[in-house]
């Protein structure tokens, strides 16, 4: 095949990807709305390139005979529009019924996303541990998720999943998520948030329920004391260089919810929401000159020496 056919190929099967009953239910609605319009669009492309060649003046010298309105056919086109239209709102509102989730504010929420500029929290109240940018679900179960911000809106969309849904300051919104196989889903924040908007990425990693009992536990792990002796200077330095004002590391001194939470940050894939590869080197860069890697975010440059990049890396090394 053709390199530009099966790039096209890739681009529809890109879009009608679903990995959920929700994004099923979207997708129905969109490849049946392209249908009829693309039915419409091949209709006045036909009748137009038709008329062009019958009525092209070379064949027909004279003025032909000039037509002032059709009531049947206005009739046709009037009532035609109008069944399509009453047709997607019915299809729509019935979609729309079967994915809201409740906005019921007693029914707990399995999990709770919070956004940030320029990353995601994700709080699982049930087991007692935060994590950032990477929520990990069991597949083939149907979770409540409460979206809410920290500063500005902000927008969740992981495409194969199903719908988007804003966080805003100040509420809460509901969805549901669920995966139908286990796998990793993309996403990003589909609201312009700031100058790091590009880089909030999401990861939706689903697992199985044993792999996810797993992680789960893993997650309600206190990390041990390091016991070598550069991560003990790193621990230390942690606290003093006020790292700990920010970020929790649970287990330490360190409790506070601005940053990303890091008690397990090397179970993470990636750094700074989707924008790396989790690596040492990475994180060393990161940590050398935040600024420098992520202009305006609201992690400070503190002038780390060699030896004490060296520290913190082994620190947060350990962390996993
Ligand atoms: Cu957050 Cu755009």
């Amino acid at each position: 095949m053709a390199d530009w056919l099966k790039t096209i190929g890739d681009f529809f099967d890109h879009l009608v990807s679903s990995y959920s009953p929700e994004a099923t239910q979207i997708n129905h609605i969109f490849i049946a709305f392209l249908a009829v319009a693309g039915l419409v669009f091949l209709l006045v492309l036909g009748l137009s390139v038709i008329s062009a060649i019958r009525f092209r003046s070379s064949k027909r010298p004279d003025e032909p005979k000039q037509i002032f309105g059709s009531n049947k056919l206005e009739i046709f086109w009037t009532t035609a529009s109008f069944i399509a239209v009453a047709v997607f709102f019915v299809i729509s509102v019935r979609s729309m019924e079967a994915i809201n989730a409740p906005a019921d504010k007693d029914r707990k929420a399995d999990i709770v996303v919070v956004g940030h500029q320029w990353w995601w929290e994700m709080r699982y109240p049930e087991y007692g541990f935060t994590t950032a940018n990477e929520l990990h679900i069991p597949a083939n179960k149907k979770l409540l998720m409460r979206m809410e911000s920290a500063d500005v809106i902000h927008d969740w969309w992981v495409p194969s999943l199903g719908r988007k849904i804003d966080l805003i300051p100040g509420r809460s919104n509901y969805r549901w998520i669920q995966a139908d196989t286990a796998g990793t889903y993309e996403g990003t924040c589909s609201e312009y948030c700031g100058a790091q908007h590009a880089w909030m990425r999401i990861r939706v990693i689903a697992q199985t329920q044993d792999k996810y009992n797993q992680w789960v536990k893993a997650h309600q792990e206190i990390p041990p004391i390091p016991k070598d002796s550069l991560a003990r200077e790193g621990a230390k330095l942690f606290q003093s260089k006020t790292c700990s004002n920010c970020h929790t590391i649970r287990g330490t001194a360190a409790a506070k919810r601005v940053g990303p939470d890091l008690t397990h940050l090397q179970s993470r894939e990636t750094l700074l929401s989707g924008m790396f590869k989790n690596t040492q080197k990475n994180l060393r860069r990161w940590l050398k000159n935040p600024q420098k890697v992520k202009e305006g975010a609201h992690m400070p440059n503190f002038n780390l020496s060699d030896q004490e990049l060296n520290a913190l890396v082994a620190y947060l090394e350990e962390l996993k």
